[in-house]
C-alpha cells in the first residue's frame, strides 16, 4: 500500500490518517478497535456512559487487539465536556478509567471549561511518570477557540469541526474549507496539526483535506454505517435512504430526549423529521417526547434521532469498519496521484 504520511499518522504511529470520531450512542470498543485493525485511529465515546461501561468497552478493544494495555494500540477516548463539568467527582473517576488504562490519546469537546480536564490529563499523567504522553485533542470550529487551545492549553491536535458535521457543533461554524484555511492562517507552522471534520464521505474528500493543508481527517457518520457502530438497524436504515437535504441543524431532539446542558450556540445535526416539525410547529413538549420515546422502541423514521452530516447522501452501503479505512486509504491515494499528474502535465 502507498503510504500516506502526515504530521498526524506520525504523531499516532498509524499508516492511514483517518481518525473515527468518538461519537454518543455510537462509538463502543467494536468500532475503535477495528478502525485501528484498519489502519486509523479508533475513539471509544464516553459520552453519558458510566465508569463500569466505559470500562467495558475498553476491555472490548483490547481482547479484539489482542493486546494488555492500549498504550500500544491506536484507540482513545472521547469526553463531553460539559457533562464532565456536571457530574462533578464522579468525572474524575470516568477519566481516570480511561487514562489508567493509558489510552494513546483523549478527545474533549462542547465545554465551558475544556482546559481544566487538559490540565487533568497532564497532570496524571505527571504523576504517572511512565515515560507516557496522553494525547489531547480538543474539537473546536473557530480561530478564537484554536488559539486558547494552542496557547493556552497547548493541545496536541485541533480537530476542525465544519457546520457540516453530523451529531453536535457550533451553530455559527463556517463550512470545513473555509474553517481550516482560517485556521491554518492564524495556526504557527510548528503549532499543533489540523484534523479536518464535517460531512467527508470517501476518499476525495480526504485528498482535498490533505491538499488543503489538513493533517488528517476524522469522520463520523462513514463510521455510523458499520456492522462494529452501535447505531441500530433501524437507524443504518435511515441514514442509507438519507439524500443531499436530509439533515438539519436543531436542538428538538436535545428537546425531546432532556439533554440540554450543551453551552451557549451549540446544536446538532441529525436526519430532519416529524419530532423536528412538532415542536417546530408548537406541538407541547410533553406530546413530542412521548411521541418521540415510542419511536425509539418502534425504531420509528419519522421520529427517531439519527444524528447525520452532510456527506450522508454519498453513503449508501454498510461495511466493516477495517474496510472502510482501508478503501479510504486507496481512494485518497488515487486522487491525490490524479492531482500529481495534473499538475505535471501541464
Ligand atoms: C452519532 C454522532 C455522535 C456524535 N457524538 C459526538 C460526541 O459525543 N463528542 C464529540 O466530540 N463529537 C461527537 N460527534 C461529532 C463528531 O465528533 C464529528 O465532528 C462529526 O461526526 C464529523 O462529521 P461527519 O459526521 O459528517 O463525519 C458525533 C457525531 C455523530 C454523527
Amino acid at each position: 500500500m502507498v503510504p500516506l504520511t502526515t504530521r498526524l499518522t506520525s504523531l499516532l504511529g498509524v499508516r492511514t490518517p483517518v481518525i473515527s470520531a468518538p461519537m454518543a450512542g455510537a462509538s463502543g470498543g467494536e468500532l475503535a478497535a477495528a478502525v485501528a485493525q484498519g489502519g486509523g485511529f479508533g475513539f471509544i465515546q464516553a459520552g453519558y456512559q458510566s465508569k463500569q461501561k466505559l470500562k467495558e468497552e475498553l476491555e472490548k478493544a483490547k481482547a479484539i487487539l489482542g493486546v494488555s494495555s492500549l498504550q500500544r494500540a491506536p484507540i482513545g477516548v472521547g469526553f463531553i465536556s460539559w457533562i464532565l463539568e456536571a457530574e462533578g467527582a464522579s468525572s474524575n473517576d470516568l477519566l481516570d478509567t480511561a487514562l489508567e488504562s493509558r489510552v494513546n490519546a483523549i478527545w474533549l469537546a462542547f465545554g465551558n471549561d475544556i482546559g481544566r480536564w487538559v490540565a487533568y490529563v497532564r497532570e496524571y499523567d505527571r504523576r504517572q511518570a511512565d515515560g507516557h504522553k496522553t494525547l489531547v485533542f480538543v474539537q473546536l470550529s473557530s480561530e478564537e477557540e484554536a488559539a486558547g487551545a494552542v496557547n493556552n492549553w497547548k493541545v496536541d491536535v485541533l480537530v476542525a469541526q465544519g457546520i457540516e458535521a453530523g451529531g453536535h457543533g457550533r451553530a455559527s461554524a463556517p463550512p470545513l474549507l473555509t474553517l481550516i484555511s482560517s485556521l491554518l492562517n492564524t495556526i504557527p507552522e510548528e503549532g499543533p496539526p489540523i484534523v479536518a471534520a464535517g460531512g467527508l464521505a470517501n476518499g476525495a474528500h480526504v485528498a482535498a483535506c490533505l491538499t488543503l493543508g489538513a493533517s488528517g481527517v476524522a469522520m463520523g457518520t462513514r463510521f455510523l454505517l458499520t456492522p462494529e457502530s452501535l447505531y441500530t438497524d433501524a437507524q443504518k436504515k435511515a441514514l442509507i435512504s438519507a439524500g443531499s437535504n436530509s439533515t438539519v441543524r436543531t436542538l428538538a431532539f436535545d428537546r425531546a430526549r432532556g439533554t440540554l446542558g450543551w453551552p451557549t450556540g451549540i446544536d446538532g445535526r441529525a436526519l430532519m423529521n416529524q419530532t423536528v416539525k412538532d415542536l417546530e410547529a408548537g406541538v407541547p413538549i410533553e406530546e413530542v417526547q412521548k411521541l418521540f420515546q415510542r419511536s425509539i422502541q418502534d425504531g420509528d423514521p419519522d421520529r427517531m434521532l439519527v444524528w447525520a452530516g452532510t456527506g450522508v447522501a454519498l453513503m449508501n452501503q454498510i461495511k466493516g469498519a477495517a474496510n472502510v479505512v482501508t478503501e479510504l486509504h486507496q481512494e485518497t491515494v488515487q486522487h491525490l496521484e490524479r492531482a500529481v499528474f495534473i499538475r505535471s502535465a501541464a
